[in-house]
């Protein structure tokens, strides 16, 4: 097995490294900037952390899958922050925003086709399992990023139609790594299904807490905008969450009051900033900042009993890797 910290340098190794066109600069560079600012890269971390379950050493190829899955979920970044009006991401500029909408689109274009190209690594006998496993993913996260789009202009919608949006646009890419680790490594196909269950329901647990993070987090450390899910009316867990408590009646807040915050246009930078300081002060009244906390527990557990019974080679030693990733991500603040 291949210790975690061997697997962290390699990554920290294979985006220093990447390489993209020199040439348009006005297509790449976008390409080179959101790759050069970071982000946590925990994709390609769950894929060579599958493979590693299997196998001692990393490959060329599996390397060249892992830099596949951050180069597209990049792009999909690229594009949402379009779809998000959001000016800041990983604590810089977005890219819509350095440069412009043009831009955005054509780089993240060109960014999805370069992490098919990358793709193209993965060795002939799993070529094609790794293709459709990786365009399947694709399909879902378009998916599930239109309903999210839908969702906002609906007044609300039930916490099974969030959790099956969150699935197709978060959960079904962090799933898809973790399986894609599996099968170029060799695992049974039960090994790699039950890998698929535990990315998708981490997945899910991740979109929570991102969602805690819109709200509750810190801008410096999240590197993202505090507010933003408020402003665009997303669905978001805590929203569904704190509907529901309000139709029950606790904590003294009815769901009118919650409905019509929610539907105010703020305009100005005062309306915006008031907007998201009334809507948190009902979430808060409501205790859905720690219930949302309790949630991300809780999928996360879920997530490590999809992985009981692995026939990986040590599987003692697998269980106790998934796990702590399971943790990083509960605990995560950024
Ligand atoms: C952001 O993903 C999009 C979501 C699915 C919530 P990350 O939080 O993994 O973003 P980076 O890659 O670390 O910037
Ligand atoms: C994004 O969900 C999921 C994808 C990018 C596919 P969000 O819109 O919540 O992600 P952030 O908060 O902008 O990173
Ligand atoms: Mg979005
Ligand atoms: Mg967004
Ligand atoms: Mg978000």
């Amino acid at each position: 097995m291949i210790e975690d910290k061997a697997i962290t340098e390699a990554i920290s190794r294979l985006f220093e490294e990447i390489e993209f066109p020199a040439q348009p600069t006005g297509l790449y560079d976008p390409l080179r900037y959101m790759i050069s600012i970071g982000g946590k890269r925990l994709r390609p971390h769950l894929c060579l952390l599958a493979w590693s379950l299997y196998r001692d050493a990393l490959s060329p190829e599996v390397l060249d899958c892992a830099a596949a899955l951050e180069v597209f979920h990049t792009f999909t970044l690229i594009h949402d922050d379009i779809m998000d009006r959001s000016p800041m991401r990983r604590a810089h500029d977005t890219v819509w925003k350095k440069w412009d909408e043009d831009t955005a689109i054509l780089s993240g274009d060109v960014m999805c086709i370069d992490s098919y190209r990358r793709l193209c690594s993965a060795p002939a006998p799993v070529l094609s399992e790794v293709l459709s496993l990786f365009s399947d993913m694709a399909a879902k996260v378009c998916e599930g990023q239109q309903y999210d789009m839908d969702f906002e202009s609906l007044p609300r919608v039930s916490k099974s139609e969030y959790m099956e949006m969150i699935g197709l646009k978060t959960g079904a890419l962090i799933a898809a790594s973790a399986k894609m680790g599996a099968v170029l490594a060799g695992a049974s196909a039960g090994d790699a299904g039950k890998l698929y269950d535990y990315g998708y329901t981490l997945g899910l647990a991740f979109q929570v807490a991102d969602d805690y993070l819109d709200t509750y987090g810190d801008s410096a450390v999240f590197g993202k905008p505090i507010g933003g899910d408020i402003l665009n009316g997303k669905k978001t867990w805590l929203f569904m969450h704190a509907l529901d408590k309000a139709e029950s009646l606790q904590g003294g807040i009815d769901a009118e009051t919650l409905l019509r915050e929610m539907a105010f246009e703020a305009v100005s930078e005062e309306e915006k900033a008031a907007k998201i300081a009334k809507v948190r002060a009902l979430y808060d009244a409501l205790g859905v900042g720690e219930d949302a906390r309790a949630e991300v527990r809780r999928l996360s557990a879920l997530a490590l009993d999809a992985v009981s019974g692995l026939a990986a080679p040590d599987a003692y030693a697998a269980a106790g890797r998934l796990r702590a990733f399971a943790d990083a991500l509960v605990g995560r603040a950024k």
